[in-house]
C-alpha cells in the first residue's frame, strides 16, 4: 500500500519536528500496512521557507536512519506544491518536484481562494506529460462553485488526492461531508493519502481504512501513473 502524501522529513515544515518524530511517524504508517511512503515537504508554500538544500538534508538523514530500523519500508521523495498564483504557469511546469520517478506531481491550493491561474497551471502540467494530483481539494472553498473545471480537469487525467481523515470525519462533518462528495462524484480519479504531519491530531488512520475504500488506495506509484487513464488527455 502506498501513502503518497505525508510529512515524515524532519525539521522542515509542520510535519515531523525531528528525527525521532520523522522516524516513529514512518514505523506508525509501516505499521498499519504502508509499504512506500512518498516524503511530501511543503514547496513554495508561503507559510514556510523550505529550499532545496533543507530536503536534501532531511531526506538523506531521514533515508538513512529508516534503511537500519525499517527495511521493508519503501521511502520516496516528493513534495507538496502550492499553486499560490504568484507563479506563472511554466515557471511552475518547470520548477515542480514530481513524486519520485515518476510524472505525478502532488498541487496544492490554497483554503480560502481559488488563484485565477490555478487552472492554467493544472492544465499546462497535464500538457507538459505530467500527473497532477490535486492534495486535499476538499479544503479548498475556492474549488466549491468549479464544477465544470474540475470535471473538465479528472477527464483530461487530473487526480483528486482525497485525505483519509476528513473522510472519516476525524476533522469535522464539512471535510467529512466535501470529501465523500468528491468520492462519489468522481470515483475513478480519487485517491485516498493520510496527509499525516506526527503521531497527534493529524496522525495516520490508515487502521481504520473500511475495506470499501481500499480500492482508492494505490498499491504503488507506478498505480498512480496510470490510475483511471482511460480519459487521459491526448487519448480522447
Ligand atoms: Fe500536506
Amino acid at each position: 500500500m502506498l501513502d503518497l502524501h505525508t510529512h515524515v522529513l524532519p525539521g522542515l515544515d509542520d510535519g515531523a519536528v525531528d528525527l525521532a518524530a520523522g522516524v516513529a511517524l514512518c514505523r506508525r504508517l509501516h505499521e498499519q500496512g504502508v509499504t512506500t511512503v512518498v516524503a511530501t515537504p511543503h514547496w513554495h508554500s508561503p507559510r514556510f521557507d523550505v529550499d532545496g538544500a533543507g530536503i536534501t538534508t532531511a531526506w538523506d538523514t531521514l533515508r538513512t536512519t529508516v534503511a537500519g530500523e525499517l527495511p521493508n519500508l519503501t521511502l520516496v521523495l516528493g513534495a507538496e506544491h502550492h499553486c499560490s498564483g504568484l507563479e506563472d504557469p511554466a515557471s511552475f511546469v518547470a520548477g515542480c518536484r514530481p513524486l519520485g520517478d515518476s510524472r505525478v506531481v502532488l498541487v496544492e491550493l490554497p483554503d480560502d481562494h481559488l488563484p485565477a491561474n490555478a487552472w492554467a497551471t493544472l492544465f499546462a502540467l497535464l500538457r507538459a506529460g505530467r500527473r497532477p494530483v490535486l492534495a486535499h481539494p476538499e479544503r479548498c472553498r475556492g474549488l466549491r462553485g468549479q464544477r465544470d473545471q474540475m470535471t473538465a480537469f479528472v477527464e483530461a487525467g487530473g487526480l483528486l488526492q482525497l485525505t483519509l481523515g476528513h473522510l472519516l470525519g476525524v476533522h469535522g462533518w464539512r471535510m467529512r461531508w466535501h470529501s465523500r462528495g468528491l468520492l462519489r462524484r468522481y470515483p475513478k480519479s480519487c485517491l485516498i493519502a493520510s496527509d499525516s504531519h506526527d503521531l497527534g491530531v493529524r496522525r495516520p488512520q490508515w487502521d481504520r481504512l473500511p475495506a470499501s475504500w481500499r480500492p482508492f488506495v494505490p498499491v504503488d506509484l507506478r498505480a498512480v501513473s496510470s490510475w483511471g487513464s482511460a480519459n487521459y488527455l491526448g487519448k480522447i
